[in-house]
């Protein structure tokens, strides 16, 4: 999943496509894992072949109000049908029964889509960064 999403994640200009390996990605959750730092993921498989769809993810800490976005990322053949939102959702139910009132996110404002469904979920601006990111969109990376 996470080789699927570095893919077309929103990137600083120049960007290359990272590989993670098992063993890397088994590395980083031990990690968090043992900082005392925890996901609450939702993958979405597809009814038919149970092929990978969608998945969002993020993190927290135990006893905190805010948790901190991840990844969200929906398949390229199963986009445009808002599963973004379904995933997103899925995961603030959960995470509101847990007692968290807040998600943080980061949105590039040229990742439409992605500022789209933030919107509708009801996110809203806090403040920004200066950072220049490109997009991958229709197999390019387009800065605008
Ligand atoms: C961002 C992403 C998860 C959205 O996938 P999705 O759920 O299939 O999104 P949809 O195509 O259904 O569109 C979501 C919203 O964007 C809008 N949208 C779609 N294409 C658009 C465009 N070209 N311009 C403006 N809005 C657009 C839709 O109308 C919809 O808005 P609505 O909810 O108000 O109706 C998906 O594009 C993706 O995986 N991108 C690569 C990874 C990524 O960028 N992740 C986010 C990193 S922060």
């Amino acid at each position: 999943m996470r080789n699927e999403f570095a893919k077309d994640f929103p990137s600083t200009d120049g960007a290359t496509i990272p590989t993670y390996s098992t063993e890397a990605t088994r590395d980083f959750y031990t990690r968090t894992w043992e900082s005392g730092t925890r996901h609450s993921t939702v993958v979405v498989r597809h009814v038919k072949d149970a092929k990978l769809a969608a998945y969002t993810a993020v993190q927290f800490k135990e006893g905190s109000t805010a948790a901190a976005q991840q990844s969200p990322w929906v398949a390229k053949d199963f986009r445009g049908h808002h599963l973004s939102t379904l995933a997103k959702t899925a995961n603030a139910l959960t995470l509101a029964k847990k007692g968290f009132r807040y998600i943080d996110t980061e949105n590039a404002t040229n990742n439409v889509e992605m500022l789209a469904t933030n919107r509708r979920l009801g996110f809203y601006l806090r403040g920004c960064e200066g950072d220049f990111v490109s997009v991958y969109r229709n197999g390019t990376w387009t800065s605008a």
